[in-house]
């Protein structure tokens, strides 16, 4: 009986330890296995657009990190480094340089490209539609896994881009409504796409104050927010917003989408900038000599035709239409003490 006891642990021990190793082993590749995808625009692409075709590979974009431009749209981080950093992962490499690092595969994939939109933009580069389909690929590549989706936080950002196109093309005010309803529809069939890949957590960037962009408020010298633009800016935000409810309601226990206030949080750093030692909220670092130039604009002998701030870590605002890294730092720590980020993480 004892020796049959003894033999019983002798045996079962052994499996037991081994059954628990395979358990915290699986605990820890699930854990390898989160990886973030990225989608969208300038605000959060990471090097998708080629050199020579944005300022955002000429100095002095990238001063404050790396060090040098890299294509990243700020003079430093922008918005998918900070959630990469929120989901404790190296920030994903862009699309374009997958070949070149495989091993930074491991933390997902930067699909987004400066200057697009849902729709077709001004911008030579892939429309979301298309990025999603580059992903979709990779799947089929077997690049990635199903556990990698199911593990993994696709963010998408909706920057503007649509809008910006459509002003200087059909632009009337009153056509407005109308198109943010069909960007707004586009939005909610491109996160779907993505969930039908597998994603089980998709973050949404509802737009941010478009009206506040310097590009907006030159004519009151950075001063006055424009107010138009700001509305169209919240209805579009409050459709989206519809949309991602019933987008939750349609795929219930499968899948999460979230939005993300941008909206609600840049306001928030532009009327207390001193919270985040941020000075001059509205006025950007780094613009053109004149209305010609643009921040890294160069004339000829290769003249430096923009001027820098003293302290770009003290402006919310790079350059016309991107925030710098202190300002995306600003907004990430709003977004911190919302509590809007913790849903990624769980
Ligand atoms: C996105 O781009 C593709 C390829 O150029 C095009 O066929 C498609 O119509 C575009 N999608 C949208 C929604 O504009
Ligand atoms: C914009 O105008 C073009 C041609 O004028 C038209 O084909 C297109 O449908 C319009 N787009 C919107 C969203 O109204
Ligand atoms: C977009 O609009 C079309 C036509 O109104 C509708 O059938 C479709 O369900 C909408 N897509 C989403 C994702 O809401
Ligand atoms: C605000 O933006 C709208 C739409 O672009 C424009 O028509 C209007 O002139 C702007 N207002 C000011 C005060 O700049
Ligand atoms: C901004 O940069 C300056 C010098 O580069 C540094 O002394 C200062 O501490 C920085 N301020 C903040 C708020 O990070």
């Amino acid at each position: 009986m004892d020796s049959q006891k003894l033999l019983f642990s002798f045996l079962c021990l052994p499996l037991l330890l081994i059954l628990l190793k395979g358990l915290e082993a699986e605990g820890h590749l699930q854990r390898e296995h989160k990886k973030l995808f990225v989608f969208g625009d300038s605000y959060v692409d990471s090097g998708n657009i080629r050199k020579g075709f944005a300022n955002s590979w000429k100095v002095p974009y990238g001063t404050t990190f790396p060090g040098k431009p890299v294509g990243r749209f700020s003079d430093g981080r922008v918005f998918s480094d900070y959630i990469a950093r929120y989901l404790g992962l190296k920030s994903p490499i862009p699309y374009r340089l997958r070949k070149l690092m495989p091993q930074h595969l491991k933390y997902g994939m930067n699909f987004a490209f400066g200057g697009t939109g849902v729709f077709d933009t001004f911008a030579k580069a892939p429309n979301m539609t298309t990025q999603i389909h580059l992903f979709q690929q990779l799947i089929q590549h077997k690049l990635y896994s199903p556990s990698d989706l199911t593990n993994s936080v696709a963010l998408v950002s909706v920057a503007g881009n649509d809008y910006t196109h459509f002003a200087a093309t059909n632009g009337s005010a009153q056509g407005f409504p109308s198109f943010i309803a069909s960007v707004v529809n586009q939005t909610a069939t491109n996160l779907l796409s993505i969930q039908k890949l597998g994603v089980k957590k998709i973050v949404v960037d509802g737009v941010q104050p478009l009206g506040c962009l310097p590009q907006s408020t030159t004519t009151s010298f950075f001063q006055q927010c424009n107010s138009t633009l700001n509305n169209l800016v919240v209805l579009h935000n409050n459709l989206l917003h519809q949309a991602v409810t019933k987008l939750n309601d349609k795929t219930k226990g499968q899948s999460t989408f979230i939005i993300l206030d941008l909206f609600n949080s840049f306001m928030s750093v532009l009327d207390n900038p001193s919270t985040y030692n941020i000075k001059d909220p509205r006025k950007p670092c780094c613009v053109g000599v004149s209305s010609e130039y643009k921040c890294g604009s160069v004339g000829e002998n290769n003249v430096q035709k923009y001027k820098v701030c003293d302290k770009p870590n003290t402006s919310f605002y790079w350059d016309l239409v991107h925030p710098s890294q202190a300002g995306w730092n600003a907004v990430y720590n709003k977004l911190q003490t919302t509590g809007a980020l913790q849903q990624l993480r769980n």
